[in-house]
């Protein structure tokens, strides 16, 4: 591993924060490149759970330089909670850094989001409320706030006053709301400021010098790729860049500095939110893997949509990922299932569809063709080799690498570290 990227291959919450952490044993750098706290990356270690929304899942080690890059959004108020909360905890955070250019989560954009997923009744996102759209947009047409910007008290009042004549105009004329108070904003936020100011930085300086001292460094993925604004199942997905080319503009680092993309992979498929979601079982055995598996959300506590591996998704992150390897994580779950399923493609309207789709109108009427396989009683959890995992959980692991195209270098059968079975040390 030198310079290793870890993307969420499915609908997010593959259990990225635990690989993340698991590899980072060796990072020197661990790097967040999009998103923000709408992610929540669970991570346990020496007995503790630590759940983590903005900060990478390299904290845990006191050594390892966390640089929350360019690509994200920041919400002062959650970051230094989050900081707060693992000092508490004995964590040290004074290797955190946060990017000057990332761009600020405001009050406002918390506000929209909200009366805009309500706004929309059925038709909403599903998304997690957390102003992540509203920020992104402003990003986008050039009027956010970066840190940058929130640390300097002129620029900030000037930037925050523009956007809050405009804001308030439409909280008030379009959404019938009370209008945000600028002062009270703007103190609120300069305060805010001052606690960050040590832990800013020009990162992509950092990264420059840590590639240039050959140092190990691993990117962390926040959502997975079908969430992703330009790949995902659009308009069902963030407002920002989990696949692996998310890498280069939110960390500020050239693809050729890129040596290795590793995708995690449920081994059945979740997801919280809207959107079609071909594999779903609204069944027994839907609500079997979400209790077992604990599948509610990190970050909202919502039920997680649960349903089978779906190769046809797997196959889709492969090719836009670039994957050299998969790490397949909660294998464990399954276990005590009589037949587990695998779906290799989909039948619409009487024909076959290998490769995922970009129409949602075709995917919702998408029925899934599914190989059956049997399963395995035993109890997985404590296994540490490949090797003594019962067949069946093998043949299963040996078709997914088949029908994906991707190589496994490591599966999960518990959250803690050291449930974690390294296939092969490629990375
Ligand atoms: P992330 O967003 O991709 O980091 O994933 P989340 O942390 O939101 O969700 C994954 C959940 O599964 C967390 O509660 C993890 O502690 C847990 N987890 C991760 N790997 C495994 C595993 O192999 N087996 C089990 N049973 N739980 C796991
Ligand atoms: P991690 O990093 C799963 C989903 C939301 C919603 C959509 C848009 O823990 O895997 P947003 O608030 O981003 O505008 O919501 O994206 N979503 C996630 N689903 N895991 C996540 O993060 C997610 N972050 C956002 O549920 O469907
Ligand atoms: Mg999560």
């Amino acid at each position: 591993m030198t310079r290793l990227v870890v993307i969420g291959a499915q609908w997010g919450d593959e259990g990225k924060g635990k690989i993340v952490d698991f590899l980072a044993r060796k990072a020197e750098v661990v790097v967040r490149y999009q998103g923000g706290n709408n992610a929540g990356h669970t991570v346990e270690a020496g007995g503790n759970t630590y759940k983590l929304h903005l900060i990478p899942s390299g904290i845990l080690y006191p050594d390892t330089l966390c640089i929350v890059g360019n690509g994200t959004v920041i919400d002062p108020k959650v970051i230094l909670q989050e900081i707060d909360d693992l000092n508490k905890r004995g964590i040290n955070t004074s290797n955190l850094r946060i990017s000057d250019r990332s761009h600020t989560i405001m009050p406002y954009h918390v506000k929209i989001d909200e009366i805009e997923e309500d706004r929309k009744g059925e038709a909403n996102i599903g998304t997690t409320r957390r102003g992540i759209g509203p920020c992104y947009m402003d990003k986008m047409e050039r009027i956010g706030i970066r840190v940058c910007d929130l640390l300097e008290p002129g620029i900030f009042r000037e930037k925050l006053t523009t956007n809050l004549e405009m804001k308030n105009a439409v909280l008030e004329k379009i959404y019938g709301q009370q209008p945000m108070d600028m002062e009270k904003i703007y103190t609120e936020y300069c305060e805010y400021a001052k606690r960050l100011k040590p832990y800013v930085a020009d990162t992509t300086v950092l990264l420059h010098n840590a590639v240039k001292a050959d140092k190990k460094i691993l990117f962390e993925g926040a959502q997975g790729t079908l969430l992703d604004n330009d790949l995902g199942t659009y308009p069902f997905v963030t407002s920002s860049h989990p696949v692996s080319g998310g890498v280069c503009i939110g960390a500020g680092i050239g693809p050729t500095h890129i040596s290795h993309v590793t995708g995690v992979v449920k081994a059945y498929i979740t997801r919280v939110g809207k959107g079609p979601f071909p594999t779903e079982l609204l069944d027994d055995i839907g609500s079997l893997i979400r209790e077992k598996g604990n599948e509610y959300g990190t970050t909202t506590g919502r039920p997680r949509r649960c349903g089978w591996l779906d190769a046809t998704v797997l196959k889709y992150a492969a090719r836009i990922n670039g994957l050299g390897s998969i790490a397949v994580t909660k294998l464990d779950v399954l276990g005590g299932l009589k037949k587990l399923k695998i779906c290799i493609g989909y039948e619409h309207q009487g024909r076959i569809i290998e490769e995922f789709p970009a129409s949602l109108a075709v995917l919702e009427k998408c029925k899934p063709i599914y190989e059956e396989m049997d399963g395995w009683e035993e109890d997985i959890s404590g296994v540490k080799e490949y090797r003594l995992l019962p067949a069946n959980a093998k043949r299963y692991l040996e078709r997914i690498e088949e029908v994906s195209g991707a190589e496994i270098s490591m599966v999960s059968v518990g959250p803690a570290r050291d449930q974690t079975i390294v296939v092969k040390e490629r990375l």
